[in-house]
């Protein structure tokens, strides 16, 4: 097995564990919907379907990036990319680096021949390659987007992590100028906050994805797989490191109104889909939520799609919203740090 391939095999056993994920949550806990007890709707007639990417899809919410390959990451991808075909719900795969390296085939868009499909490459893997990598990535799964990833402190604790990001933001301005689809900027779990937000929009970016703090730790898992003492020692003070989800999306909503935003980082179901729309989110994503079911069948996905599209309809019914523009109104109670 190459380096790479053992690395995401350690991340798909380890992501499974519960004390990977953030200890403190998302802050989603904290923002409470007013409670609408006139509901003055049948829950059947609540509309979920939205559009991502100009294209209809049915619900607000995909499946976020975590494999492009590698051992078991192949079937983990059939099962995701069957399901989202099934549901009309949008995949992420994640970094084809591996698979573009090896010549290894990307089934993912045999499987879901007409879902929308959102390519994966790190960000520091474009600053030498750029643009004919990004090309690569693109064509290898007719993908609708390509999703770039920011992890500099995941690189950072990695063994031989690359510590060089000069010229990262160029190349990702290359991307969005050159690339025949749309390109679209993401965290691991750390969150992408105003400021940076505000350069890649002026770098051509229309879309982010924030992959806030509290959900999946990355810290916490790279440390788990091989760090020494001196590593645990360094990077001990990190661990928490980034800005929670609903603390993030706010500020960078605030700060970007046009800012086309995926809310992510710790949404564990259809309520947190349900808040992050409140908080001026188009679109969510789920990535450990469906590394479980992914793990055992197309059927299993299929389930977890649907019982996430249940708590979203009951959100929107329990607030007095029948399509996901009432719900951008709902009265909701928040930290005062957020001013809600
Ligand atoms: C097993 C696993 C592998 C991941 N691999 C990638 C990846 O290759 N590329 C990427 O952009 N994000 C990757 N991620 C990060 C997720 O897409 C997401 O941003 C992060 O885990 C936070 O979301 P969560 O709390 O819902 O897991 C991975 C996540 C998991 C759980």
């Amino acid at each position: 097995m190459t380096d790479i391939n053992s690395r995401k095999a350690d991340h798909i056993a380890l992501a499974s564990e519960a004390k990977h994920q953030a200890a403190q949550g998302s802050g989603f806990d904290l923002l409470r919907f007013e409670p609408n007890p006139l509901p003055q709707m049948s829950l059947q007639d609540i509309k979920l379907d939205s559009d991502f990417l100009e294209r209809p899809v049915a619900a607000p919410f995909l499946i976020g990036a975590m494999t492009g390959g590698c051992n078991n990451g192949e079937l983990i991808n059939k099962h995701l990319a069957e399901a989202a075909q099934a549901c009309n719900i949008p995949m992420a795969v994640g970094s084809q680096r591996a698979a573009l390296e090896s010549g290894m085939p990307q089934a993912a868009r045999r499987c879901a021949p007409s879902a929308i499909l959102l390519g994966n490459l790190g960000a520091t893997q474009l600053q030498h390659h750029g643009l004919d990598l990004a090309r690569r990535a693109v064509d290898a799964i007719e993908a609708n987007a390509l999703v770039i990833h920011l992890n500099p402190l995941q690189e950072l604790i990695q063994p031989n992590g690359d510590r060089d990001w000069n010229g990262v933001l160029e190349a990702i301005q290359q991307c969005a100028a050159k690339l025949s689809v749309p390109v679209i900027v993401k965290e691991v779990g750390s969150g992408i906050g105003p400021t940076s937000a505000k350069k890649l929009m002026g770098a051509g970016i229309r879309w982010i994805e924030v992959a806030g703090r509290g959900g999946t730790n990355w810290a916490s898992i790279e440390l788990d797989r091989n760090g020494s003492e001196r590593e645990r020692e360094v990077a001990g003070p990190f661990i928490d490191w980034g800005m929670d989800t609903v603390e993030i999306l706010h500020a960078v909503h605030a700060a970007c109104p046009t800012l086309r935003l995926i809310g992510s980082g710790g949404v564990r179901n259809g309520l947190d889909i349900a808040r992050c729309i409140r908080l001026g989110a188009e679109m969510t994503a789920l990535a450990q939520p469906f590394l479980a079911p992914a793990l055992i069948s197309t059927e299993a996905v299929i389930e977890k799609i649907s019982v996430l599209e249940e708590q979203l309809r009951w959100a929107m019914f329990l607030t007095g919203s029948e399509r996901l523009s009432d719900l951008h109104l709902a009265e909701i109670n928040g930290p005062a740090s957020i001013g809600l």
